[in-house]
């Protein structure tokens, strides 16, 4: 059996403020989907959801990965596959797209293909855009190469710095599942509306990320929470947050987080608290005791790679 794992990603900041054009920041964080391929008679079993049937909508997205190395690499040979991931689903964490790149380096290596992560990029954001709407790709980059990364206008960087090493992301889920695409459609409506104030804001956005980056690369990182709390601001005023946000944003702080934001389209989705070691276990059974679900989260800095299998 051929392993291998993918990191899942949150947005640090920038979300909305991309779609107009501005820069986000990504980080992949230790938190995985694992995809496993031994020979067999072609199905796919995964470990949250069960058998997942040829006809069902989770299976168009393996059958689309599944065509797509096949294009590249020619007829493969029958095989089960086997998934199970941490990765909650639906909530801005790209479950999907760290599904896809794993499964695409457990295939490949299974082919004994010649490749590298660029090609495993490619083929999962392939499979991503046919079943997902438009996706920017920014989950699939940061699945298969971790860290962190800067994205503007369709063009990614990577960029080669770490966060302290005892400084966590709180990672909470609201627990509401949301649709992107009718968040950003409000976001975009509402900025439409705000005409120059929204100029103001999508400026502020993007002051943001670039003092964000220089507020990491000095290892500031009262000052890289409270730019997160602002970014939360920000997107609060597009109308991107909703109450069981801000709620998390407001108990993470009191808790000891150095700033709070949600992540990703917002309106529910997982909220992240930028937050010391320490503290992120005591704050993890506090969120507990008032029914939030939480997960406390270092960043992932290698990206897809092969895991000893389990049998
Ligand atoms: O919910 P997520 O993690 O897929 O993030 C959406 C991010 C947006 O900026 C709101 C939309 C986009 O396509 O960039």
């Amino acid at each position: 059996m051929i392993c291998s794992i993918a990191p899942a990603k949150v947005l640090l900041f920038g979300e909305h403020f991309v779609v107009r054009g501005k820069p986000a920041l990504g980080l992949a964080v230790a938190v995985y989907a694992k995809a496993c391929v031994h020979s067999g008679s072609g199905k796919i079993f995964s470990r949250q959801l069960g058998i997942v049937e040829k006809d069902s909508k989770k299976h168009a997205l393996f059958s689309a990965l599944i065509n797509a190395v096949y294009e590249r690499y020619g007829p493969l040979p029958s095989f089960d596959i086997y998934i199970d991931s941490d990765i909650p689903m639906a909530s801005g964490m790209g479950s999907s797209a760290s599904i896809s790149v794993a499964l695409t380096q457990a295939l490949l290596t299974a082919l004994g293909a010649d490749f590298n992560r660029e090609d495993i990029r490619i083929i999962a954001h392939e499979a991503e855009k046919s079943v997902h709407y438009k996706p920017s790709g920014v989950d699939t980059s940061l699945a298969t190469y971790g860290g962190l990364l800067y994205y503007k206008q369709g063009l990614f960087r990577r960029l080669n710095l770490k966060l302290p090493e005892n400084i966590a992301l709180i990672i909470v889920n609201t627990g509401i599942e949301r649709s992107t695409g009718e968040v950003v459609r409000d976001v975009l409506n509402r900025s439409e509306r705000l005409g120059i104030i929204a100029e103001h804001i999508y400026s502020a956005g993007e002051n943001i990320v670039e003092k964000a980056v220089k507020s990491i690369e000095s290892e500031d990182i009262v000052l890289l929470g409270e730019l997160m709390t602002v970014n939360h601001g920000l997107l609060w005023s597009l109308g991107a947050s909703n109450k069981s946000c801000d709620e998390i944003v407001y108990a993470l702080i009191n808790l000891g987080a150095y700033g709070s934001k949600l992540s990703g389209a917002g309106r529910g989705g997982i909220v992240i608290g930028l937050i010391s070691m320490e503290s992120a276990k005591v704050a993890q059974r506090t969120l507990n005791e008032m029914g939030y679900k939480s997960i406390i989260a270092t960043p992932d800095y290698i990206g897809v790679r092969n895991v000893q299998s389990e049998e």
